[in-house]
């Protein structure tokens, strides 16, 4: 019998079989210290542009472009186009990744991708380049063993995710007819745990910025000056001690007014998914006697639908050159999660304003780099979603489940919206261990085996529906 379905399982044969040629395939990219932030090499990315291309090539797709914008880090297209009649996928994935963090704390070295207790250690492993190339590796499987896919694919490589996808607007007027689709695949987000294919049905937003305080015009011997003189540091320790109460809510006002209702899929997950806090503080590493800022019961609903502040980053002066001193400056990093219901653009003005209201004793405050993107949610309706489930149970031998999401993509919302509303499946190959954007960031190697499976098994079943929407 050669129906879909049968085709597809030998083609999953293949991808098994030939895990460890696709395995290679990552280790090169993740060689590439394709940083996207601001002060690395750029033309890392566009190195690593080039060597998604020639993975492309090398696995069967056509069309290979490096689609560039001024001023942005390079995109990757590519495309398999023939099957006449059938839906059309856009598969994304980014290629760039977040600087490596404090190198002495790798076990392994960031850049060099090591294989250790049945994962693959390094910058960009799980995110996002092994989602990179469980599209590259699902399709080469297609190809090989039937010399074509049973549905039209094209790939979106994205070289700006991680600093913000700044030029998405650009992108989409310049390329919104090219990557036209019926559905869009994100292979960048997390299952669950390692074993239970997950579907992610919400991301939040994110509004971030960096904020400077100064008091003078150059440090002071802390000694000879200090009493009389304002301390900036201590000025915006005091201002960010104001965004949040004793039990860590934040106080600026009204900011969770807005905050909506999860929607129907998503109150479904939150009630089916049980995460204990024991599993919790395993997963995230937090230390016996450090308390949770919620209780156990609100932990994924916290995270995912209730908007929170971090400081990602705060600098004055420097261990290095720590001094007896008044320092004159100070910068921080800092953001709020946003969640369905809020406006980004509402809440970073909030936060703004509330800085400002509780600067003490007169300091100058300075804002730059302000970034507003939006949360995103789905309904699961679309015909697409079941054939999703199909393919993960056929992938992972176990159902799949609906989940949301802390972090950000902001490439989702403008472009399900530029796609007139194409489903978006977000099915990714990270998992609570990756410790993506943190040291010894690592891929769960039989996931990832996994995942590639239940992409293949994705094509036939999108292929078999009679409608995706
Ligand atoms: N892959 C992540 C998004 C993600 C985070 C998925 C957590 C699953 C779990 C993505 O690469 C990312 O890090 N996004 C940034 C977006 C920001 C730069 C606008 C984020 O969430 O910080
Ligand atoms: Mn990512
Ligand atoms: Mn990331």
């Amino acid at each position: 019998m050669s129906d879909l379905s049968t085709q597809s399982a030998v083609a999953a044969l293949y991808a098994d079989d030939h895990n460890s040629e696709f395995l290679e395939d990552l280790k090169l990219l993740a060689r590439i210290p394709s940083v996207s932030f601001p002060g690395f090499d750029p033309k890392e990315v566009e190195r690593s542009a080039e060597a998604v291309a020639a993975l492309c090539k090398a696995r069967g797709l056509e069309n290979v472009e490096i689609l560039k914008l001024p001023g942005a880090h390079p995109y990757v297209y590519a495309d398999w186009l023939h099957a006449p009649g059938k839906p059309t996928l856009l598969l994304y994935a980014h290629h760039d990744v977040q600087p490596a963090g404090r190198e002495e704390l790798w076990k392994s070295p960031p850049f060099e991708p090591t294989e250790r207790d049945g994962r693959l250690f390094g910058r960009g492993c799980a995110d996002d380049k092994a989602g990179a190339v469980a599209h590259t590796s699902a399709i080469a499987s297609w190809l090989k063993t039937h010399g074509s896919l049973p549905v039209n694919v094209k790939l979106i490589i994205e070289g700006e995710e991680e600093c913000g996808s700044d030029n998405l607007e650009p992108f989409l007027e310049k390329y919104a007819e090219k990557v036209m689709a019926d559905v869009i695949v994100l292979t960048d987000t997390g299952n669950f745990d390692h074993e239970t294919p997950s579907i992610t049905v919400a991301l939040r937003g994110i509004v971030a910025l960096d904020v400077t305080v100064r008091s003078m015009d150059h440090p002071l011997h802390s000694g000879m000056w200090g009493g009389p003189v304002v301390d900036p540091v201590l000025a915006l320790s005091k201002m960010i001690a104001s965004v949040v109460d004793a039990k860590g809510r934040m106080t600026i006002p009204g900011i969770y007014k807005d905050v909506a209702k999860p929607a129907k899929a998503s109150e479904a997950s939150l009630k089916s998914l049980k995460l204990s806090e024991k599993t919790f503080r395993e997963q995230s590493g937090l230390f016996k006697g450090t308390k949770l800022m919620v209780s156990p019961k609100d932990i994924l609903r916290s995270n995912w639908y209730i908007p929170s502040f971090s400081v990602n980053a705060i600098q004055a002066s420097s261990k290095k050159d720590c001094a007896n001193i008044i320092n004159d400056s100070v910068w921080a990093h800092m953001g709020i999660r946003v969640v369905p219901g809020m406006n980004p653009k509402k809440t970073l003005a909030d936060l703004k304003k509330h800085l400002v209201k509780n600067a003490p004793w007169g300091v100058k405050v300075e804002f730059s780099g302000e970034t507003a993107s939006p949360s995103w949610t789905t309904d699961t309706d679309a015909p697409a979603f079941t054939a999703a489930r199909t393919a993960l149970k056929k992938g992972y031998g176990r159902p799949a489940v609906d989940m949301g999401c802390g972090g950000s993509i902001p490439f989702v919302g403008p472009f399900a919206k530029a796609l007139k509303g194409a489903p978006a499946l977000l099915i990714g190959v990270e998992d609570p261990l990756s410790n993506p954007h943190s040291e010894n960031e690592s891929l769960h190697l039989g996931m990832f085996q996994k995942a590639i499976a239940s992409a293949v098994h994705l094509y036939a079943e999108i292929a078999a529906l009679p409608s995706v929407k």
